[in-house]
């Protein structure tokens, strides 16, 4: 007889059931004459125990011997047990072994601690681990969450190019690729300008995609290519860019309390950290920010870009996101639309993640005088041919826009509470990282 195949995550509809389930080999207890196998599946764990009274001989041998990350299917009546990690169990009937991993060449990851570059470099294997798959499944929760935001709040999903002809965010975080006969192409830092050009078609618009940066640096928030969401909205203002955030922030935080408890808990994460999250921010401009730095010890001058250990200090002040505004326009890039009543300072804002994390989201107003934006480009040192483009949305209908970006790592890496971003995506890329 065929028995049903259910996933570890049904369970507990088929409590008494004789049911099968396909999976891998999590870890084996053996006490005497019974084995405790527990199973994972990509949708849970499921102790299994196997009695050996009750069991042919050579099934109760193969699975008392049965290695870690051998495949199986297992079937056998599905049992409530409060103790057990899924809150089931399964008393086994049978097995099936889909392929034994040898003694001789066991699997590489074992319950003992192993350093963070061997863990590293079995990347495709670390991810079966219990906490990896926690945090994948919550960024999954995240991606979901901010599409649904921007869905249902009037914003029009378009998609940016990946090879582009010239800098977004400054040339020094550049990669270059042969774009056929000797010419060069980019691939892209970001979205943004040609989200200006489908604002001005559809009024709120976002893309969600890969962006690269040739980052030299090896920090904890640093990755070569990482995702982005960001949004782009015709007639916008920088309010109207930091309330977006503010609402889009709420709403993903929301969302993985809602639906990723269990992940949480895997990830030790002090959830009341995550329920503190609620309106409104704090909003301070860049010139208190420096006075707060100041005072508590940093070298931090009016005019300076914060370090990260800057943004810690900041973001430990609060208990929530923390809304820093009117950076001087020198070190923010060309697009910035300085402050009409203090041209020195720019109409942008960075949102940095409490407890440390930092900026998670940089946006605000665009320059929409097409004389400014030709000497910003040429100030930039960036080639105004390859923005003829970028300046005909100046000539044709130029109206006061603006938006943001949210890198996706920096955002997981904060509400799952880990160390680095290097564990927030599958298969993360730095600069002395490109395998697996
Ligand atoms: O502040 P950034 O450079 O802003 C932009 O790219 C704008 N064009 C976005 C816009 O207004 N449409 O980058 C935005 C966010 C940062 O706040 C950070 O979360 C993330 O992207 N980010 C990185 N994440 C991981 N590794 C890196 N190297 C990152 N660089 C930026
Ligand atoms: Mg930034």
């Amino acid at each position: 007889m065929d028995m049903q195949r259910i996933t570890i995550s049904e369970a507990a509809r088929h409590q008494g059931e004789s049911i099968e389930i396909a999976g891998w080999l999590y870890n084996l207890r053996k006490s005497g004459k019974i084995v405790f196998p527990i199973v994972r599946d990509g949708t849970g764990l499921m102790q299994c125990v196997a009695v050996k009274s009750q069991l042919p001989e050579d099934v109760f041998e193969t699975l008392k011997n049965l290695t870690q990350e051998s495949s199986l299917i297992v079937r056998g009546k599905v049992r409530a047990e409060a103790r057990a990690a899924g809150g089931f169990e399964m008393d086994v009937e049978g097995v099936e072994i889909v392929q034994r991993v040898p003694e001789s060449d066991p699997y590489p990851i074992t319950p003992k601690e192993h350093g963070v570059e061997f863990l590293m470099d079995r990347r495709h294997l670390w991810l079966r681990s219990q906490r990896q798959h926690a945090i994948i499944r919550v960024r999954h929760e995240i991606i979901k969450a901010v599409r649904d935001y921007f869905d249902s709040h009037g914003f029009t999903l378009v998609d940016t190019p990946i090879f582009t002809p010239a800098a977004c965010e400054g040339t020094t975080t550049l990669f270059e690729v042969n774009y056929f006969d000797d010419d060069k192409a980019y691939l892209t830092q970001s979205g943004q300008l040609y989200n200006e050009a489908t604002a001005m078609a559809f009024g709120k618009v976002y893309t969600f995609g890969p962006t690269f940066r040739a980052e030299k640096s090896k920090t904890r928030r640093h990755l070569t290519e990482f995702w982005m969401v960001e949004p782009e909205m015709a007639y916008a203002t920088l309010e109207d860019v930091k309330r977006v955030a503010e609402e889009m922030i709420l709403f993903v935080v929301g969302r993985v309390l809602e639906n990723r408890q269990p992940e949480l808990k895997t990830l030790e994460r002090d959830v009341s950290k995550l329920e503190a999250v609620s309106a409104p921010f704090p909003r301070l401009s860049y010139d208190e920010a420096v006075k707060i730095l100041q005072a508590h010890g940093s070298e931090i001058q009016w005019g300076g870009d914060f370090g990260g250990a800057d943004e810690t200090i900041l973001t430990q002040q609060f208990d929530r996101p923390i809304m820093v505004d009117r950076y001087p326009s020198a070190i923010k890039a060309f697009y910035m639309q300085p402050d009409p009543e203090r041209p020195e300072v720019a109409l942008g804002v960075d949102v940095l993640a409490p407890e440390g994390y930092g900026e998670i989201i940089g946006g605000g107003e665009r320059v929409n005088d097409a004389a400014l934006l030709i000497r910003r480009i040429e100030e930039h040192g960036l080639p105004p041919a390859a923005f003829d483009w970028y300046l005909d949305l100046r000539k044709f209908g130029s109206v006061p826009h603006g938006g943001f970006g949210m890198g996706i790592e920096r955002c997981v890496a904060w509400i799952c509470g880990l160390e680095h971003v290097r564990e927030t995506i599958a298969f993360p890329r730095m600069l002395y990282r490109l395998r697996p």
